[in-house]
């Protein structure tokens, strides 16, 4: 079997806060094969863009991997030092932020910045590079005269494009998008979510992709996980997970946020908020908001058990596993 584009294992990570650590990832494990599209789901604070900096190698102090492996084509990226993991950010993964203007250098024009990341990884000429810059651009539907603008001269969507064209320079296998089009409004979401899907499916690159509002990825995402105070709660196929969620929490997401296209319904969502992480609740962190919350569940954590096509962590699907 040759190795998966990307498998992260048994990933954890820690805050070393004041109050002492906080889990914010726990031991999270997924799998991406080449061209698949993933999407991560779950409500602000539930460890997202932590797992995405783990992932990419960005993560800073306080935070830490505390257990775990990355591994992109077989190579273990968190024994790799700065140096090393610079080489590989940009050429074979690139990262894609919720707002280009921290990820954009707001004092240089993007034909500098798309200079500087691929005079970063090779030896081009200046036409190579000119030709290329204008080639990505021209991919995300951005005019060429634009590679002499500034960030703060275009719009948010097209801020995002360019940062969007700047992942593709250097043809990576994996975009690691987190929450790349949250800063724009609805219909600017749903365009740029169209452009990415045709990209995807156009240069054959994996995504995983970060969002809290899970409608926007249903007719996107090949695969779904559905993360909850720092833990995968269920994992699965997009499309079983979208008609048959089998966690009580991803079927409150999806009351959360119906679909534009579906029919009106009372926007029921789930009461309360996720759980501070320094104290996370016992047994099911879920049970404090779960309407199908009983005793066992109090006290008894739930693993990940199988749930007919996706696996979900939820003590009712212990039952049914074990049958
Ligand atoms: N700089 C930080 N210091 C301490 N704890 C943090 C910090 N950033 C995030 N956390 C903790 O990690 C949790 C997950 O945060 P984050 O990964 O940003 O979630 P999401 O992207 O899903 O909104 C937060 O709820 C918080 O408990
Ligand atoms: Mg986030």
């Amino acid at each position: 079997m040759p190795d998966p584009l990307l498998s992260v294992t048994g990933l954890s990570v820690v805050y070393d806060t004041p109050r002492g650590p906080v889990t914010a990832v726990d031991s999270v494990g997924l799998t991406l094969e080449a061209g698949e599209f993933t999407a991560v789901v779950g409500e602000s604070g539930c460890g997202k863009s932590t797992l995405m900096y783990a992932v990419a190698g960005l993560l800073d102090p306080p935070a830490r991997v505390a257990a775990g492996q990355v591994r992109l084509h077989g190579q273990d990226l968190l024994t790799l030092g700065r140096r090393e993991l610079d080489a590989l950010r940009w050429r074979d993964f690139s990262v894609v932020l919720q707002s280009a203007m921290n990820a954009l250098n707001p004092v240089t024009t993007l034909a500098a910045q798309y200079r500087d990341a691929m005079a970063a990884h090779g030896t081009y000429t200046k036409d190579e590079i000119r030709a290329r810059s204008t080639e990505v651009l021209a991919l995300v539907g951005i005019d060429p005269v634009h590679l002499g603008s500034y960030p703060h001269q275009l719009s948010g969507g097209m801020r995002q494009r360019a940062m969007i064209a700047m992942a593709l320079l250097l043809t990576p296998d994996l975009v690691i998008m987190d929450e790349p089009t949250s800063a724009l409004d609805v219909v600017a979401q749903r365009s740029l979510m169209v452009q990415i899907k045709e990209l995807q499916q156009l240069l054959g690159f994996a995504v995983v992709f970060v969002t809290h509002d899970m409608s926007l990825v249903s007719h996107f995402s090949d695969q779904l996980l559905v993360m909850y105070a720092g833990q995968i709660v269920e994992q699965g196929p997009t499309r079983t997970v979208f008609d048959h969620p089998a966690h009580p929490y991803s079927r409150g997401l999806l009351e959360a946020f119906p679909s534009v296209r579906g029919p009106r319904v009372p926007l029921r969502g789930i009461p309360g908020s996720p759980p501070d992480l320094a104290s996370p609740p016992p047994g099911c962190r879920f049970t404090p908001r779960c309407p199908l919350a009983h005793d066992a569940c109090h006290h008894t954590a739930p693993d990940l058990y199988e749930a007919g096509a996706a696996r979900s962590r939820c003590l009712l699907h212990l039952t049914e596993a074990a049958r």
